[in-house]
């Protein structure tokens, strides 16, 4: 079953992290000039003491942290960060660099309100160390996608996705930097579409203004930001 969003309220986010937060405040930054019509309503952390937290409190975003490693399984601390995100009342739940894999169970508490950015061409080089595969693999390309959580690990619908040069001289690092560039750009862009009721998932698949998606979602472009 869809669920019908309120549109035209503004639609209330919670953002889960586990490090530096910079997509995080790429959201911060967008709902601040508009380009975003939603709210930061709170932001979630597995690790305490992260530079996200701080650029959460700086924002007045309640901001919390929940250990993983405080619980004595996946499926206790995944309850427990389930009611947290609960009790903020969130319309979509926003995955930034929150590096925790999920199980079934917690992804289909979320289904269809739970996204993730990933820095690869998906459905190219799920899981981790992403840019360096790129290298190895002598790609031309490389880039971000914004997708739907589903439970197969990022497995779920693509969104938008920021495709970028891989340069001759590359580290995984120097790559990782001019991607994240991008993933700044295309991550709020997705969001404002789900909050504009524009984009929504259904059976599986992504689907953007009533059309379903291709396997890579929409490709990002410059007008992608409107
Ligand atoms: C981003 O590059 C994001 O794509 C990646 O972690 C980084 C977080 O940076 N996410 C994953 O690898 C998820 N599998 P940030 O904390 O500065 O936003």
């Amino acid at each position: 079953m869809t669920e019908q969003l309120a549109v035209g309220k503004e639609l209330r986010l919670v953002v889960l992290i586990s490090g530096g937060g910079s997509n995080l405040q790429s959201f911060i930054d967008a709902c601040a000039n508009g380009s975003l019509e939603g709210q930061v309503a709170a932001v979630i952390s597995n690790k305490a003491g992260v530079k996200g937290l701080d650029r959460a409190a700086a924002a007045d975003i309640p901001n919390i942290a929940i250990d993983h490693r405080a619980f004595d399984s996946r499926e206790d601390f995944e309850q427990n960060l389930g009611e947290l995100i609960e009790s903020f009342a969130p319309d979509l739940v926003v995955l930034a660099g929150f590096m925790r894999i999920l199980t079934a169970q917690f992804v289909n508490r979320f289904l269809g309100k739970l996204i993730n950015i990933h820095p690869s061409l998906l459905p190219a080089y799920p899981g981790l160390h992403t840019h360096q595969r790129a290298i190895d693999a002598g790609d031309k390309k490389a880039g971000a996608t914004v997708h739907f959580v589903t439970p197969e690990l990022d497995g779920g619908p693509s969104v938008l996705q920021a495709q970028v040069p891989v340069l001759p001289n590359d580290s995984a690092d120097s790559l990782a930097e001019r991607v994240l560039r991008f993933e700044h750009k295309i991550y709020p862009a997705a969001a404002q579409w789900f909050c504009e009721g524009r984009l929504r998932m259904e059976n599986g698949l992504a689907v953007l203004d009533g059309k379903v998606l291709s396997e890579n979602g929409v490709i990002f472009n410059e007008s992608a930001e409107q």
